[in-house]
């Protein structure tokens, strides 16, 4: 340690001790009640692919027939085995500090094959073991009921969310969840990030079923102008029905709440000309409203209508009546601010993810970058990106009561595990956020929690183990769990130690 580096540590000792919260953060600015967590997903981490009567799912189907898909060919059969560590994982979860877990329940778990082969009691038995686990530390279960997996005898039989009997199976599968859980799960969501994985799966033919076609991709089947639409419709209904049944049923009775969460970007215009003004707002709208505005106001919007016509699906009266039970709160996905260019003025690349939109999306104007960047392609650190966004939907979608279901910063891969522990951009990274988040609640944002992405390192979909967004470092061979300094501040900033920013920095000194 130089003697410039002795000074600072001194300084931010003091600064540490005397005013924690004079750099920006301090769980005192967060509301009494506010939930803190960390989040995973059923196939990301479960392994256990097939154990004590679980059915195949579409994942499993698809990391098995298509390694090549997957960056390192690796799959979710045995991820970080937490079907069988979970009470270990738990105990980091109350080392932590946190007051909340959320996690996906595995529909193939519950019902293998469907609603026609019944349940599988083994199934129900993990997760009331899990619930349990958890209550047992003062950790509040936050539930997702579909996190991308599904049982393949679905996907099968429905092209899985292309078929409209794909309603009844998720609105049986959710009513079974209620049934068995709801007397100790008071949060629950039914879909995580519907307006993410459709592009992916039904657009860009990335994820199972894996359909597209051009300008999009080559797939052996699709209609990437009009699959993702009907798909969308599909999950909206089985949302719906989920939403009426559990507010019928459950609610009362169990007194929880029930909502969806929605992947969300911040998109600013690359340049100030109106074309680009409206590339934003329409791809806001191809991202947020198109699940947003059917949940709240009824209807898809306006710009959705316009640019797609008869490719969009028309709600009928009887589905607009299901759509008027309400949600009590929205989930919100935020990683990244990026910047977007029109590409109706001049034409552009739409093989991405904002094709449909007619924008594209950038990290950079004029050759520099909007934040810096993290392992995943097009994620940025751009924390006042948080709170636009949550002004921007409070603006559009009213007090409805908001979680950050996600947010996490990745890292590539590697051997060497000190690169790994050492994750000072990942406590930047939070740290930004998180104060981001506190500034929206002084202006009035209505936030009531907030996940990191993620507890544990686990299975990143198409990129495999290739990166990394865990609080904790998970050794693949040994499944050790080893937390990382980003583990040490969140459980510092958690606990209200004042010493919170000082190890951090102290870290990026040395
Ligand atoms: C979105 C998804 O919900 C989650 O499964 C994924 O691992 C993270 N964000 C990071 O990409």
């Amino acid at each position: 340690m130089g003697a410039g580096t002795g000074i600072t540590a001194v300084l931010l000792v003091l600064l540490a001790i005397v005013a924690p919260s004079a750099r920006g953060l301090d769980r005192a600015d967060f509301p009494p009640g506010f939930l803190f967590g960390a989040a995973t997903s059923a196939y990301q981490v479960e392994g256990a692919y097939q154990e004590d009567g679980k059915g195949l799912n579409n994942w499993d189907v698809f990391t098995h027939t298509h390694p090549g898909n997957i960056r390192d060919g690796r799959n979710g059969d045995v991820a970080d085995n937490h079907y069988h560590r979970y009470m270990e994982d738990v105990e980091i979860m109350h080392k932590l500090g946190v007051n909340s877990y959320r996690f996906s329940i595995s529909w193939a778990r519950i019902l293998p094959s469907g609603r026609v082969g019944g349940v599988n009691p083994a199934g129900i038995d993990f997760y009331n073991r899990l619930i349990a686990a958890l209550l047992q530390k003062g950790i509040e279960p936050f539930v997702t009921l579909h996190h991308f997996d599904l049982p393949q005898e679905l996907e099968t039989r429905y092209g899985s969310w292309l078929g409209a009997g794909i309603r009844e199976e998720f609105d049986y599968y959710a009513d079974v969840c209620f049934q068995a859980f709801g007397d100790r799960v008071k949060l629950w969501t039914t879909f995580n990030e519907p307006n993410m994985f459709i592009k992916q799966a039904y657009m860009l033919g990335r994820y199972p079923p894996n359909h597209c076609s051009p300008p999009f991709g080559n797939c052996n089947s699709g209609n990437s102008q009009r699959e993702p639409y009907v798909a969308a419709h599909n999950i909206l209904m089985s949302h719906a029905a989920a939403v009426k049944n559990y507010n019928k049923n459950y609610k009362v009775k169990q007194g929880g709440s029930i909502g969806i969460i929605i992947s969300m970007k911040f998109y600013e215009p690359l340049t100030n000309t109106t074309e680009d003004i409206l590339a934003a707002q329409r791809a806001q709208s191809f991202e947020i409203h198109w699940f947003l505005d059917p949940i709240f106001f009824g209807e898809y919007p306006k710009e959705m209508r316009e640019m797609l016509a008869s490719n969009l699906p028309e709600f009928t009266q009887a589905e607009k009546s299901l759509l008027q039970n309400k949600v009590d709160l929205i989930g919100i996905n935020h990683y990244t601010a990026i910047y977007a260019k029109d590409c109706v003025s001049s034409p552009c690349n739409l093989k991405t993810y904002e094709g449909n939109a007619l924008v594209f999306a950038t990290g950079e104007r004029d050759g520099v970058q909007i934040g810096k960047s993290t392992a995943l392609l097009g994620f940025y650190d751009v924390p006042e990106g948080m709170e636009q966004i949550l002004k921007y939907v409070t603006q559009r979608y009213g007090n409805t009561p908001i979680y950050i279901t996600e947010n996490g910063y990745s890292q590539h891969s590697s051997n060497n595990m000190e690169a790994m522990l050492n994750d000072i951009d990942r406590v930047n990274y939070l740290r930004g956020y998180l104060s981001s988040i506190s500034s929206a609640l002084r202006r009035g944002a209505n936030v009531r929690g907030y996940f990191v992405w993620s507890l544990i390192d686990n299975f990143e979909w198409l990129f495999g183990f290739t990166v990394r967004f865990g609080l904790y470092h998970v050794d693949l061979a040994t499944q050790k769990r080893t937390p990382k300094m980003s583990a040490e501040w969140y459980r510092d900033f958690l606990t209200g130690s004042e010493l919170v920013d000082k190890v951090q920095d102290l870290r990026a000194d040395s």
